[in-house]
């Protein structure tokens, strides 16, 4: 079960003139509950002027050990994003010794260190959680290869340039490093431009054996995740193989039109061993039933990206708004994004707990 602590900032790292990384300090008695895997990442809140806010940041460091408890640091990396409520404040406000609402670890973006070729192909600041996997996996895998291609705009503006240099440093045979800059030329043979769907499905077969991936990571913006989404469909790679995590939705990710929902409705909930039946308002989502009986509920983005809200649906059915977070399996087997989803039946029951 999610839950929030106050946790200490030990260091706050500028990356580039819009990016920070802020390392977290966890006391010994917490360190189970941050215990994370590679890939995932924490939700943090702040109340100002009255208004709660939440925001996800995905985790940098690496994931803790099988034979340790837990973390003793958690980084997480932080974007500017323009007039954005939490990152202006990380940017502008947050110094070492502050202290920050921090929720347990969450998501389904990782991997499990095992042998094998790996690869990942992100944009930006989705360099982040990728930061993570490819750490984790180096250090604790010696059978393991992983090629990572980055997209970003300038060399300037690329997130954790000095970190992914030292790891090639440290794994110069393992690790394969490709940079495309959108914006800046770059030494002759090294690819530049945007890359869509069209550029990686010619520019990953030169790069590697495409059948031979193991695991597939791609993260960043909207059009990237989808454009290398498509490009390794059109290249035969089994769905299974690709995960993906969106970090910005653009206005052309439109909602699926909105149908008629039952004149009264009730939400049954599950949370935290207990259990709620509540009547649904017009308009509203699950979640924010939820939320009004149960304050305690998870979530963070209510924009369908983060997957905070994910709860599974015991009865009736739902319609969901958009979703950027759930993979085919898990809507396959009934997890619904609880701050997505409307009642299509007159009962809905939700899980949160499973
Ligand atoms: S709160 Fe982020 S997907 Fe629902």
């Amino acid at each position: 079960m999610a839950r929030f602590h106050t946790l200490r900032v030990a260091e706050v790292d500028r990356l580039t003139d819009d990016s920070v990384a802020l390392t977290l300090d966890v006391p010994p008695e917490l360190r189970p509950e941050y215990r994370h895997a590679a890939g995932q990442h924490l939700t943090l809140r702040r109340t100002a002027d009255g208004t709660e806010i939440r925001r996800t940041y995905s985790i940098c460091s690496p994931a803790p050990g099988p034979g340790e408890d837990g973390p003793r640091t958690l980084r997480v990396g932080v974007r500017l994003v323009e007039g954005g409520a939490f990152s202006t404040y990380a940017l502008k406000e947050i110094g070492a010794g502050d202290e920050l609402e921090v929720m347990t670890p969450a998501g389904r973006f990782t991997l499990d260190p095992a042998p094998g070729l790996y690869a990942a192909v992100v944009g930006g600041s989705g360099i982040t959680p990728v930061l993570s996997i490819v750490t984790t996996l180096l250090a604790r895998e010696p059978a393991a290869r992983f090629c990572l291609i980055r997209s970003d705009r300038t060399a300037a503006s690329t997130m954790f340039l000095e970190e992914v240099a030292d790891l090639k440093d440290r794994y110069p045979q393992r690790l394969q490093l490709v940079t495309v800059l959108s914006r800046e030329e770059q030494q002759a043979g090294l690819p530049s431009g945007r890359l869509d769907e069209h550029r990686l499905t010619g520019l990953l077969p030169s790069l590697l054996p495409v059948a031979q991936v193991a695991g597939w990571f791609l993260c960043g913006p909207f059009g990237l995740v989808r454009g290398a989404e498509r490009a390794l469909r059109g290249l035969g790679v089994e769905r299974t193989r690709v995960h993906q995590e969106i970090f910005h939705v653009d206005g052309s990710a439109a909602a699926a039109p909105a149908s008629p929902a039952p004149a009264r409705s009730t939400v049954t909930a599950r949370l935290d061993g207990r259990g709620g039946t509540w009547p649904v308002r017009e308009g509203e989502s699950l979640l924010e039933t939820v939320l009004r009986n149960r304050p305690d509920a998870p979530y963070a983005c209510k924009g369908g990206v983060c997957g905070t809200c994910r709860a599974l649906l015991v009865a009736g059915e739902v319609r969901m708004d958009r979703n950027f977070a759930l993979e085919p399996e898990e809507t396959e087997a009934g997890y619904v994004l609880a701050c997505q989803s409307h009642p299509a039946t007159e009962r809905v029951e939700l899980d949160f707990d499973r």
